[in-house]
């Protein structure tokens, strides 16, 4: 089984999750980040090299009050969490998205994250967190706009890849691989730039039940394409 280098997951329907349960949506979140840190290590066994997520999009911060205190209070916990995880995987973690957005100490937990994970080798690990394509790209435009009145950059240097070199994702290969949970088909203004190229691969399976089986499952449908490199 050819295993892709690069997966990006939407982790979606922890909330129907829990509905289905009679539970509150903030218990769906919980087991759908225990479910994120079996993936990884599975993720890791398999010989995946990069995982992206997608954990908390731009227009999540128009959920109820309560719903986002409950995700910043995961995420809190999480990321102090991960220090553990980050070494016993020996993954190195990257958060992707605007973070200023967030409270200073779960800024402090993601910059200390980052640094304490930034020699691990197995498994990049990224998680997109206040993160919106277009945003990321208006952030990247802005800067290049910097580089260009100050002189480092000039117009006909610009490219693909020199724009790509803006973007959050810098450093990363695009994804192979891009994986939606529970039934929804969309991107949802997720990494609209490096998925040109990318396999799709939707299921019902909500995320907290998407296991080992389940991405295996992924992948394989991922060894069925006929992947035609240098066309469309
Ligand atoms: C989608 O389910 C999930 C989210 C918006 C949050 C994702 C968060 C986690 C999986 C928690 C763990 C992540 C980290 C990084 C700690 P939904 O609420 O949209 O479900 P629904 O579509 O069924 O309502």
């Amino acid at each position: 089984m050819r295993v892709p280098n690069h997966i990006a997951i939407i982790l979606d329907g922890n909330g129907r999750w829990a509905k289905k349960r009679g539970m509150p949506r903030s218990f769906g979140h919980v087991k759908g980040c225990e479910n994120l840190e079996d993936i990884c290590e599975v993720a890791k066994e398999l010989g995946v090299k990069y995982l992206t997520v997608y954990a908390f999009s731009t227009e999540n911060w128009k959920r109820s009050k309560e719903e986002v205190d409950g995700l910043m209070k995961l995420f809190r916990n999480y990321l102090k969490k991960c220090i553990k995880i980050s070494q016993k995987n020996n993954m190195r973690v990257k958060v992707i998205g605007d973070i200023t957005a967030f409270d200073s100490d779960i800024q402090e937990s993601i910059e200390k994250l980052e640094d304490f994970s930034k020699d691990f080798t197995d498994l990049h690990f990224q998680i997109a967190l206040n993160y919106g394509s277009r945003d990321e790209m208006v952030r990247a435009m802005r800067h290049m706009a910097d580089d260009l009145s100050s002189g480092n950059l000039s117009k006909d240097e610009i490219t693909e890849e020199v724009f790509n070199g803006y973007l959050d994702t810098k450093e990363l290969p695009d994804p192979d691989l891009m994986i939606r949970t529970s039934g929804e088909e969309r991107l949802s203004n997720f990494m609209l730039w490096q998925l040109a190229y990318t396999e799709f691969y939707f299921t019902d399976v909500l995320w907290p039940d998407f296991n080992k089986k389940e991405l295996i499952k992924a992948i394989e449908y991922y060894n069925g394409r006929d992947r035609r490199f240098g066309g469309i």
